[in-house]
């Protein structure tokens, strides 16, 4: 009889995707580098200015589709073989899904998907996916649909249910994210006093105030992640 599986707690961001070539926020060359956040990522700019703030998105979802998971994202799905793996991504990407993860929560939005502007539960694929969200494309209030992702200012509705994963894990694992935006960056505070914490960015030693028990690996997550899984499936033999 096999013993109890083993929960991983995975929490990824922008990093885990750069080489599959969809740009970070903070890297040199990030988003935020070329875009005002207050111009195409606050409610106040939808409001503002609809046209730019969802052109910049199905820019956003154009760049996804062109994109395919990298050996992080499938290194991750391994990690189904030994352990009970829930993957908390800040990313709007579906790249997880798409390698074969079968448990991801979205803290900040998925960009495959539109919603109501006054019905927050009115939530659905953009179809066809290639053409992104349109202008006039209305809700039953007739209202356009807005991009289905968390602005800078809103609620993050699924931060209850992914620190209840982090605190329930054994094992927890950050991966390419600059630990800057909140509340996805305080989730490590949920591990258990006894769940070890690895950090893999390529700037993991650079960051500042972790907790002393974070094991950082300084790699890229194509390199970094796969050696990682090979790691912990063998010690799970
Ligand atoms: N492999 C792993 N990590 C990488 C790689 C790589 N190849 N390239 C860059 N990184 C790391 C950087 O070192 C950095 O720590 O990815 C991180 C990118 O940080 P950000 O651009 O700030 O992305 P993220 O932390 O996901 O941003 C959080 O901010 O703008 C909002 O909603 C947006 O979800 C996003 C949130």
């Amino acid at each position: 009889m096999e013993g109890k599986r083993l929960k991983i707690a995975v929490l990824s961001g922008a990093g885990i995707s750069a080489e599959s070539g969809i740009q970070t926020f903070r890297d040199s060359d990030g988003l935020w580098e070329n875009y005002r956040v207050e111009d195409v990522c606050t409610p106040e700019a939808l409001e503002r200015n609809p046209e730019l703030v969802i052109g910049f998105y199905n820019q956003r979802l154009a760049q996804v589709l062109k994109a395919q998971p990298n050996s992080a994202h499938r290194a991750l799905v391994r990690l189904e073989e030994k352990y009970e793996v829930d993957i908390i991504t800040q990313n709007i990407d579906d790249l997880h899904e798409r390698a074969g993860s079968t448990r991801v929560l979205h803290l900040h939005g998925d960009i495959r998907k539109k919603r109501s502007q006054a019905d927050p539960l009115d939530i659905r694929d953009i179809e066809p996916l290639a053409q992104g969200i349109r202008m006039g494309d209305l809700d039953r209030f007739g209202m356009q649909y807005r991009p289905h992702i968390v602005f800078f200012g809103e609620a993050v509705p699924n931060i209850e249910p992914a620190s209840r994963l982090v605190e329930a894990a054994d094992i927890v694992v950050i991966i390419g994210t600059s630990l800057q935006v909140y509340p996805a960056a305080g989730l490590m505070y949920y591990a258990a006093p006894d769940a070890p914490i690895y950090y893999i960015d390529p700037k993991a030693d650079e960051a500042k105030g972790l907790d002393k028990r974070v094991v950082c690996i300084a790699e890229k997550a194509g390199k970094g992640v796969p050696e990682w899984v090979d790691r912990m499936l063998d010690s799970a033999r």
